[in-house]
């Protein structure tokens, strides 16, 4: 007997270093609070710039000592930690202010000046009795936090006490700083409206993988979302809309009579107490007021915005078709949802607006949108014809090009600086603009070398309102973007001076996303895959050893009860025609490692059924292709159901 555990533990050490070798996985062999063994993976997202692992583990004791100043900017990054380690662990955290050796953490703002570490930038050191965290900034500790979490059993998520746990922390030295300093996410609250715990609860989610920018899209043709005062039409009549669910963009127009009962906003207090929470945990919230398309809200509200007399019968839209896309960009509007840039009044309007929010904002950013603006209604309109002459303004894009130079005035009067969508690039902005590229990296690169500031959100890999995988089991969007492409995101582009790229973002928009569970599933993992595109250094990322991080961190999602898509295990499928015009699929996965089960027979598919070698021929009959993956017996991607009919319409003419 002892021989075979002799053997067996000779067994279990030579695997833990083969793992220790290939990857961040450590042995936590010793038996030192009479717990079993286990395996403590390091996976940290994002990447940081340095860690070396060393042999032991930190054991947290039951009594925790947090040595921290008492600076207020420490107070919320203390009371982060005091609080998620005492939830789950159940032991006595206490906060001491001057140094004691009874202290466990320490949190210690530099006296010297790192200048490696930046302003976000800190060290973790992880010893066998301690673990000390140094930064120049409160930031960089709130940072190191973050780190030390992750580096804690998954457990440590819990919303309440687990029993049975080792809390261990592997013993390491971190040195960690972001590649770039705006790492941000957007979060539409126009197309639907989340309310302020909702949007707590975002931040609360973002701030674990280091994001440090909010961008709160707060208007559309959907919602005017923020109270502003003397304009009160704009929450009273602009938040509210008829409530449908079902395919946003293509709902059957409301009645007269239908209630327009759904949505919601901010009053200006709800907005002050979203800025110190994010504040308190080193977000800064960005507003977007988007002008001068997408704002039929303000419309419905202040039909003297527009320079359409019909304007007085428009209503907040519910997701009725708007824009006719199908002669590509611009779209063609099928009401007018511009402001209208002829009209004085738009400007006393929003110089109402962006003088409230410059007071209740303290970002030095406003955005104004500036993007799909319809020109149709303009190209008709005898107001903007006048404005032309009287301007000198050649074509329609001049016309952006005058609204935009008087709202960056307005913007740059409150003390703000100017930021909006690159479309705004099309008549000419001045230099002192900032600009986020979404259309795709290249409007991006164009600005940054003609030396504006550039945020790059590019559709191709940070859209997270994309679908995540096939239609056929995502909620269906206009088009995807799958983790593993959304992993390839380089905010710098090469031939580019990198002081010109401020950072980079992933957008939420909400057309199709009703609920704050599925903005989560939109965001995770995709937003593990910007997080570490903006944070770690570029030399750092690597598919293979992200994605098996990504999946400890769906192990902590599900403890933390944030949802996210397991989309990346479902498989992928390719068609094409071959020599006798007949179907053939193939099937392949976005990660390796997994086996593909099919059935054309109309019962679900397990490991016992037919693995997938070679492309298929569906049989002639056959109606429906099931699919499923797994990793080794166990099943991993969900089942799917593709017709065959849209196989055949996907491989195009028979
Ligand atoms: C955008 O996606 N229209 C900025």
């Amino acid at each position: 007997m002892k021989r075979i555990l002799a053997i067996v533990f000779c067994l279990l050490t030579l695997h833990s270093l083969a793992q220790t070798a290939e990857g961040d996985v450590e042995n936590l062999s010793s038996m030192e609070s009479g717990l079993p063994v286990v395996l403590q993976e390091i996976a940290i997202i994002p990447e940081p710039v340095t860690l070396i692992k060393q042999t032991g583990h930190f054991i947290l004791p039951t009594n925790i000592v947090i040595l921290a100043n008492k600076s207020p900017e420490l107070k919320q990054t203390v009371a982060f930690l005091q609080q998620r380690l005492t939830i789950p662990t159940g032991h006595f955290v206490s906060v001491i202010h001057t140094p004691s050796p009874i202290a466990t953490f320490k949190l210690i703002i530099n006296d010297k000046i790192d200048p490696i570490l930046g302003s976000e930038g800190y060290h973790l050191t992880v010893g066998l009795k301690q673990v000390i965290i140094t930064a120049n900034k409160p930031a960089g500790l709130f940072y190191g936090v973050q780190t030390l979490m992750q580096l804690l059993p998954k457990e440590i998520e819990s919303k309440e006490e687990v029993k049975g746990i080792k809390w261990a922390i592997p013993c390491v030295q971190v040195t960690d700083y972001p590649r770039l300093g705006w790492r941000g996410l957007m979060f539409d609250v126009a197309r639907h409206f989340f309310t302020k715990q909702e949007v707590k609860q975002y931040i609360d989610a973002m701030v674990r993988y280091k994001y440090n920018i909010l961008h709160l899209h707060l208007t559309d043709d959907e919602g005017w979302r923020i109270e502003i005062k003397g304009l009160p039409r704009l929450t009273e009549v602009g938040a509210w809309r008829v409530n449908r669910v079902g395919s946003f963009g293509d709902f059957i127009p409301p009645t007269a009579d239908e209630p327009r009962n759904y949505g919601g906003f901010y009053t200006q207090e709800d907005i002050k107490e979203l800025v110190a929470y994010a504040k308190e945990r080193f977000v800064n919230i960005m507003p977007e007021i988007d002008v001068p398309g997408h704002s039929l809200a303000a419309i419905a509200a202040y039909p003297d915005l527009s320079c359409s007399s019909e304007a007085v019968n428009y209503k907040v839209r519910s997701g009725e078709k708007i824009m006719d896309w199908s002669r590509g960009a611009p779209p063609l509007g099928l009401v007018d949802n511009t402001l209208c840039p002829a009209n004085e009044k738009v400007y006393i309007f929003l110089d109402t607006v962006f003088s409230q929010l410059a007071k209740l904002f303290p970002f030095e950013y406003i955005h104004v949108g500036g993007d799909e603006v319809a020109r149709n209604f303009w190209e008709k309109n005898d107001q903007i014809k006048e404005l032309m002459k009287r301007e000198g303004l050649k074509t329609i894009p001049e016309v952006q090009a005058y609204f935009e130079k008087r709202v960056e005035q307005i913007v740059v009067a409150k003390g703000k600086k100017f930021m909006a969508w690159d479309e705004v690039l099309e008549g000419g902005v001045s230099q002192n603009a900032a600009v986020m590229s979404w259309r795709s990296m290249k409007y991006g690169t164009e600005a940054a070398k003609a030396g504006h500031e550039v945020v790059m959100s590019p559709t191709q890999y940070a859209y997270i309102d994309y679908m995540q995988a096939d239609a056929i089991t995502e909620p269906r969007v206009y088009a995807s973007l799958r983790l593993s492409k959304a992993y390839e995101f380089d905010p710098i582009p090469a031939d580019v001076d990198p002081k010109f790229i401020k950072g980079g973002q992933a957008n939420l928009w909400t057309e199709q996303v009703y609920n704050i569970r599925q903005a989560e599933y939109m965001t995770w993992p995709r937003g593990f895959a910007i997080a570490e595109s903006v944070w770690s250094p570029k030399e750092k990322k690597n598919w293979t050893t992200f994605f098996a991080r990504t999946e400890q961190h769906f192990k902590r999602l599900d403890i933390a009860e944030t949802k996210y898509a397991p989309s990346v295990y479902d498989p992928i499928f390719t068609v094409k025609r071959g020599a006798d015009r007949q179907l053939q699929v193939t099937l392949s996965t976005e990660v390796e490692g997994l086996d593909i089960y099919y059935s054309f027979d109309h019962s679900f598919p397990d490991r016992f059924y037919p693995k997938y070698t070679t492309p298929l021929i569906p049989p002639i009959d056959a109606t429906v292709l099931k699919v499923i993956t797994y990793r080794g017996k166990t099943p991993i991607g969900r089942m799917m159901n593709m017709p065959i009919e849209e196989l055949n319409k996907r491989a195009g003419k028979k």
